[in-house]
């Protein structure tokens, strides 16, 4: 039966990275091996600019029925004046949180031909592969009550609220431990318990999962220790369970751990399986429009698509070998380049890769 791929481009350089993506499911459809339709919908700034609002209903309902979404990049400086509840991010959060796709998987992995590009030293991070599992509908960023109040002295003051009930924490942690299972077995809850009271708690529920998984190792670290233990020694983690706007903060830094954020995917994933796919970097309206930002986060994203969302886990490992085949061969986009590398753009990058994938495939 055909299955149905809701694209969303967004803002900046999310148009010309979806762009390749799309090169990339098409060849696949091309050899008769994928069956799916490609629908498209705004989110973001652009929709902000047609219809009024970061997230329109016709875009969130295409997304609902959707089998999965794969979403560009959101926002950029035309729209950072707008109110609070018509910028771009709230798109974004809006639809993750609709969805409900609250295990958000940010995989952090080294590929072999860019040890050179890592700002750290080639031996801390080559053969890297550690995954980030972040919650992604809760916590800090949807805590309620929030606001910005007047105090009694006449003072304005912003607040929120950091909240997570034990059920949200406990199916983070599963999902985190599942995966765990699939890989080296050692799962590292990240959070702020020497200060937090929600801390606290995730801390306990987490020891609580842990009990359900006897052949998983679980450990503990304070979210600035974490931080610093990533750029010390990236390769001592396997799996990081961590909650929304820790998860913010260290996938960011992981990605530079592997050379750059334009490397990096990430899979949203609801209760069911049903994701929403994207790059970990943003919108880069500095770059965007100059056919140079690095397209294979948006490529990679998409083998998570086909191998989480789709049953594809076979293509899904075509993708990711095209993407290691062109690397051998050293095209690089300029945000991986070493000095002494010829660069390639952003359409360059997909038609090689998507030339790579075609030769295996067929
Ligand atoms: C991310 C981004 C978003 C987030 C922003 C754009 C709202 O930084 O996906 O990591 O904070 O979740
Ligand atoms: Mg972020």
């Amino acid at each position: 039966m055909t299955k149905t791929i809701l694209l969303l481009p967004g803002d900046g350089i999310g148009p010309e990275v979806i762009a390749q993506a799309e090169k990339i499911l098409n060849a696949l459809r091309a050899t008769g091996k994928l069956d799916v339709r490609l629908e498209y919908a705004p989110i973001g700034g652009c929709a902000v600019d047609a219809h009024g609002t970061p997230l329109p209903e016709e875009t969130l309902a295409l997304a609902r029925e959707a089998d999965a979404v794969l979403l560009g990049a959101i926002g950029g400086p035309k729209w950072d004046k707008l109110e609070r509840h018509l910028r771009p991010e709230r798109g974004l959060l809006g639809i993750r949180s609709e969805l409900g796709v609250f295990a958000n998987l940010r995989p952090a992995v080294l590929h072999p031909h860019l040890a050179e590009a890592s700002t750290l030293k080639p031996d801390v991070v080559s053969g890297l592969d550690l995954m980030i599992v972040r919650e992604l509908t809760g916590g800090i960023y949807f805590g309620m009550p929030r606001g910005i109040r007047t105090t009694e002295q006449g003072e304005r003051e912003g607040f929120n609220t950091m909240v997570y009930r034990e059920s949200e924490i406990a199916r983070i942690c599963r999902v985190a431990f599942d995966i765990a299972r699939r890989r080296n077995r050692r799962v590292c809850s990240v959070d702020k318990a020497n200060v937090l009271e929600v801390s606290g708690l995730w801390r306990e529920v987490a020891e609580n999962v842990a009990g359900e998984y006897p052949d998983v190792a679980l450990s503990h670290l304070y979210v600035d220790n974490a931080a610093m233990q990533l750029v010390l020694t990236p390769k001592q983690f396997d799996v990081i369970v961590t909650s929304n706007m820790f998860g913010d903060i260290l996938s960011d830094l992981a990605a530079m751990l592997t050379g750059s954020i334009g490397m990096l995917p990430s899979a949203s994933l609801d209760e069911s399986g049903k994701g929403l796919y994207e790059p970990i970097h943003g919108s880069a309206p500095d770059l965007a429009g100059k056919n140079i930002a690095n397209p294979l986060a948006t490529i990679l994203s998409t083998a998570m698509m086909l191998r989480y969302s789709l049953e594809e886990a076979k293509l899904a490992e075509h993708i990711e070998a095209a993407v290691n085949r062109v690397l051998a061969q050293g095209l690089r986009t300029v945000d991986i380049a070493t000095s002494n590398d010829r660069t390639v753009g952003t359409n360059e990058m997909g038609d090689a890769v998507t030339a790579a994938l075609s030769l295996t495939i067929t």
